[in-house]
């Protein structure tokens, strides 16, 4: 079964085929990517309605690049699979509007997926892919959860961010450092020259004793050490732009000690979740997972626990087709449906979004 996926929740236009023949894992045909960081640079964060425009331009273009990256035709699809949410509603109507019209030009039925299903099944497509079960770790730039993983639909919320994600507290504090837009990699890779040791920052919830995250008061305690630092260094008012003032090494020292922090948060309630569940395997994914300092400091932890720690490939980390493209080829191997609906909307087409879903709705009860 030949399926092809859509994403298009965001920044980024992802399109992606797999093979989920049989019942081994779907192998990867081809997959293609428009990201519009460059686009939404300017403004210092996405602009919805600029988004939504430009996946109508890419979308058609990056499905032709990927049926000729696998050397076959539309024809051969048996069923396109596209992100149904959550995410920005203008941007999913678009992936949602053209895998319906594809499925109903093919006559073939069409599969919304949950974008963050696919995040936790994207390290099925690596050289070192997971078993079941296992908790996963979600960290992107809109969610921070822990959740067990027992099968293909059936997972379980073990906690998640009371405010901030994860990524979001790495894209506010680059903003507060003057640093692009997405923050995540510009920060991390400033922080590769900074003291992680030179202020003190908070590592909220850290021994909160459950598994949620809040790395809202981190983002303003950034903002306290940067205003500290400008104020200092220019002895009076904080100018506009706050991180002006500070020195190349000072705004790589905060970089360091902000990575820190977030990182340090992440790998503790992560073991903290894998103890709790009696679980010997630990699964991150989602844009922070290409985090290289999360990396090292997971890699380290789960080799001293004897615990195994399975990530996607890196560019496979942040929004693709790929995962999209498994996400549904899994559902369909498993022969699931998403709770209380049908599997494929092979009558109608009738697309619709999910611009906020909890993953937790997907789980299937009873199996
Ligand atoms: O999964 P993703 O591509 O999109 C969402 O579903 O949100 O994640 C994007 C997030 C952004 O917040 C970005 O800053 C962060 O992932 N990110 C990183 C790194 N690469 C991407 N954060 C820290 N270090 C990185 N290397
Ligand atoms: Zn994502």
């Amino acid at each position: 079964m030949l399926i092809l996926g859509i994403e298009s929740s965001c920044d980024e236009t992802g399109v992606a085929l797999v093979d989920a023949s049989g019942s081994g894992t779907p192998r990867l045909l081809g997959h293609a990517l428009h990201s519009q960081i460059e686009m939404h640079q300017a403004y210092g964060g996405v602009v919805p309605e600029l988004a939504s425009r430009d996946h109508i331009r890419r979308v058609l273009p990056l499905t032709d690049a990927v049926l000729a990256q696998a050397g076959l035709p539309l024809s051969a699809v048996d069923a396109v699979g596209y992100t149904r949410g959550p995410g920005l509603a203008g941007a999913l109507l678009v992936g949602s509007g053209v895998a319906c019209a594809l499925g109903f030009a093919l006559g073939k039925p069409v599969l919304g997926v949950h974008h963050l299903e696919g995040h936790l099944l994207s390290p099925f497509l690596s050289a070192d892919p997971p078993e079941f079960p296992f908790v996963a770790l979600l960290v992107s730039g809109g969610h921070t959860q822990l959740m067990r993983v027992d099968g293909v639909g059936r997972y379980e919320l073990l906690g998640e961010t009371i405010d901030d994600a994860a990524g979001e507290a790495f894209d506010k504090s680059a903003k507060l450092l003057g640093l692009g837009y997405p923050g995540g990699p510009a920060l991390s890779k400033l922080a590769q020259r900074g003291d992680a040791l030179a202020y003190k920052l908070p590592r909220p919830l850290l021994h909160s004793g459950d598994l949620d995250f809040s790395f809202a008061g981190l983002k303003t305690a950034v903002l306290t050490q940067v205003k500290r630092l400008a104020h200092a260094s220019m002895d009076g008012p904080a100018t506009t732009r706050l991180a002006d003032p500070l020195s190349l090494q000072q705004k790589a020292d905060v970089a360091a000690c902000v990575q820190a922090a977030i990182v340090e948060v992440l790998v503790k309630k992560s073991l903290a979740a894998v103890k709790l569940t009696g679980l010997r395997r630990l699964v991150v994914a989602g844009g922070v997972g290409a985090n290289a300092l999360l990396r090292e400091q997971l890699n380290a932890a789960c080799a001293k626990g004897g615990l195994r720690v399975h990530y996607p490939e890196l560019h496979l980390c942040t929004d693709n087709g790929a995962m999209i493209a498994l996400a549904a080829g899994l559902r369909a191997q498993a022969g699931l449906a998403f709770t209380g609906e049908e599997p494929f909307a092979a009558s109608g087409y009738r697309f619709d979004v999910r611009p906020r879903w909890p993953l937790a709705e997907l789980a299937q009860p009873g199996l």
